[in-house]
């Protein structure tokens, strides 16, 4: 549903808008007939299936079925929601939006707004001391760490100074107030009133979100002392364990690559990048969280985690495993040997290394299976059992069937225990598991294909209004078989009666789930049929569709008959017959 926002202001932002512009400033695109076609930003693949349309201003997958307008494209490719989406390109294109549309997400927007400001103000402030001329050690720091100076300009590094009041001072001169600069994070209250620069004397990395605004910072000391990195608290824009450092540089790479790397630190993302592995991120030191692994889902589902070879990289990989498989990642590991990580490795043997490493990742069984063997003795029953139970916690994790058959199998075999005594374990974990689900699990239900006839009227429609009238007087929403079509039809009919505009573009903005405008765009690449092919086919769909339409009568009244029978209730089965020989007669 539009919400809040005029329906004649949506339509003002697409008509000034031009899709093709739009979406070729995000990606190639090639003509193609009318329309415009291009490698799919959805999902992977090798051969164009992504078409754009400057007549209808749409843009449709045919390998994934991804569709919509400006709005939807925005808020699939750039994550923004639909106010956002309507208020860039409000923006882009001229139109003004009144305030009072969007009442409290005005104000909202505008804190997080200031957020944003202020961090870039602070790093400017970074960016300037670490480029000074007083900052030779610092530079050097990087500089031995393997960082070059493109780099450090590239990921916009900076340095905090020893003061106490460098960036408070540096804000001030700015006119940004103090209670700001504490939500955003930058400062920290004295105990005798008054504040101080939380980063200080420390090597600082910005982080950014996937649309290249700074909303946090990690610190650096420059030697051995601890804490070793401090980061921005959580503020209005940040939350550690929601952001993926360096997916807004990596995420072309991860989607064309259609694989992730995934390290757990700054320097471990930066070293690598640097070298040419261009698919990476950094979890940032924890664990992977659900809300890390959602943000690059939408690129790849393939992953290779490189965590530090210590116990707790070796915990935060168990941990993220089970969350990852959850998630349906397909999802591999380079084990590292104690006391290395990502980038030592590629500083002391190379990125073809590290790359080697990567091609020759294992399994989560390999690297858990073996892992478990170091901490549990093989030959001892308990040992067995604890290590049968920790690989079935994982098995587990799968949705599909056929993986958990395939891994009980190989588990059955490593720890030489027959597969029903297995399977007896497993089912302590998951009570509802059951062995026959492997013979369902490929008989997924699909979603059953509309009829050709709804599907066809429901593009003559969308290209000729008048045709809308025309077909109603013949037909009725609820003919319409598929819920989808006849929600379609049905929201089509009201806008004709109440004088609006149906262009495919603006129509799906009534839509809120995906599947009714992902036909609505289907429908328009569909071929175009000539003048007599098309009064034929107009022709052909209707009288099908009223077939249809008979039948499910007829089976309806079948029923209710079988039912009076049933009840022995003669006259309505009387009345029932009447009317099934009526319906018969009529032949409508
Ligand atoms: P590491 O201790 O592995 O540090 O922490 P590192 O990345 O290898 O750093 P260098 O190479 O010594 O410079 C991995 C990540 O965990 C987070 C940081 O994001 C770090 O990059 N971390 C670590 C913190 O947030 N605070 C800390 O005190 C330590
Ligand atoms: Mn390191």
């Amino acid at each position: 549903m539009p919400g809040k926002i005029p329906e004649n202001l949506l339509e003002d932002i697409l008509g000034r808008l031009d899709i093709v512009e739009l979406i070729s400033s995000y990606l190639p695109l090639k003509k193609a007939g009318r329309n415009f076609k291009a490698n799919c930003p959805f999902h992977h693949e090798k051969t164009a299936s992504f078409m754009v349309s400057p007549d209808r201003q749409i843009y449709h997958c045919f390998g994934c079925g991804e569709s919509g307008n400006a709005f939807k494209f925005l808020m699939r490719h750039e994550r923004m929601d639909f106010p956002e989406a309507v208020e860039m390109l409000a923006k882009k294109t001229g139109v003004v939006l009144p305030d009072r549309d969007r009442p409290g997400a005005v104000r909202a927007a505008s804190i997080t707004a200031q957020i944003y400001r202020i961090n870039e103000l602070a790093l400017n402030f970074y960016e300037n001391n670490l480029g000074s001329s007083s900052a030779t050690l610092s530079r050097d720091y990087l500089l031995k760490r393997g960082i070059t100076l493109e780099t450090i300009k590239e990921f916009r590094l900076g340095l905090a100074t020893s003061g106490w009041d460098g960036l408070i001072n540096f804000l001030r001169s700015k006119n940004a107030p103090l209670s700001l600069m504490e939500t955003a994070g930058l400062v920290l209250p004295k105990e005798a009133g008054g504040y101080y620069d939380r980063f200080r004397n420390r090597i600082i990395f910005p982080i950014f979100d996937i649309r290249n605004r700074v909303i946090g910072f990690g610190a650096r000391v420059q030697d051995n002392t601890l804490p070793k990195y401090i980061n921005s608290p959580e503020t209005p824009v940040y939350t550690k364990g929601k952001n993926l450092f360096g997916l807004n540089v990596s995420k072309d790479s991860i989607r064309d690559s259609d694989c992730v790397v995934i390290v757990e630190g700054y320097l471990d993302f930066i070293i690598p990048y640097q070298e040419g592995v261009k698919n990476i991120v950094a979890s940032q030191g924890t664990a992977l969280t659900l809300e890390q692994i959602k943000l690059f889902k939408r690129y790849t589902h393939n992953a290779v985690m490189v965590f530090d070879g210590d116990t707790a990289g070796e915990l935060a990989t168990l941990r993220s495993l089970d969350i990852l498989i959850e998630e349906g990642i397909n999802v591999k590991i380079v084990p590292l040997l104690k006391g290395m990580d990502p980038d030592v490795l590629v500083r002391q043997q190379g990125v073809a290394a590290f790359k080697e490493k990567i091609e020759h990742a294992i399994s989560f069984f390999d690297y858990k299976l073996k892992l478990l063997k170091s901490r549990y003795d093989m030959k001892d029953a308990h040992g067995k059992s604890k290590i049968a139970s920790e690989m079935l916690s994982t098995i587990n994790k799968f949705d599909n069937a056929i993986l958990r058959c395939e891994y009980i199998k190989r588990l059955s075999e490593e720890i030489k225990i027959p597969e029903h005594y297995i399977l007896e374990e497993l089912k302590k974990i998951k009570p509802n598991f059951k062995p026959q689900e492997i013979e369902n699990a490929p008989l997924q239900k699909k979603q059953a294909p509309i009829n050709p006839a709804e599907k066809l009227l429901i593009k003559f429609m969308l290209e000729e209004k008048e045709l809308i009238e025309k077909i109603m007087q013949e037909l009725s929403p609820s003919d319409f078989q598929d819920l989808r079509t006849a929600k379609i039809v049905s929201v089509m009919q009201d806008l004709v009666v109440q004088g609006k505009n149906i262009q495919p573009s603006l129509l799906m903005n009534y839509f809120s789930e995906d599947d009714a405008s992902q036909l609505v765009c289907e429908t328009m690449f569909m071929p175009e049929l000539s003048n007599q092919e098309r009064e034929k086919a107009l022709h052909d769909c209707i009288s099908r569709i009223k077939v249809n339409r008979l039948k499910s009568r007829r089976e309806h009244l079948h029923a209710q008959i079988n039912n009076a029978q049933a009840l022995g209730d003669e006259q309505k089965l009387n009345s029932l017959i009447q009317e099934f020989h009526n319906l018969i007669k009529k032949g409508d």
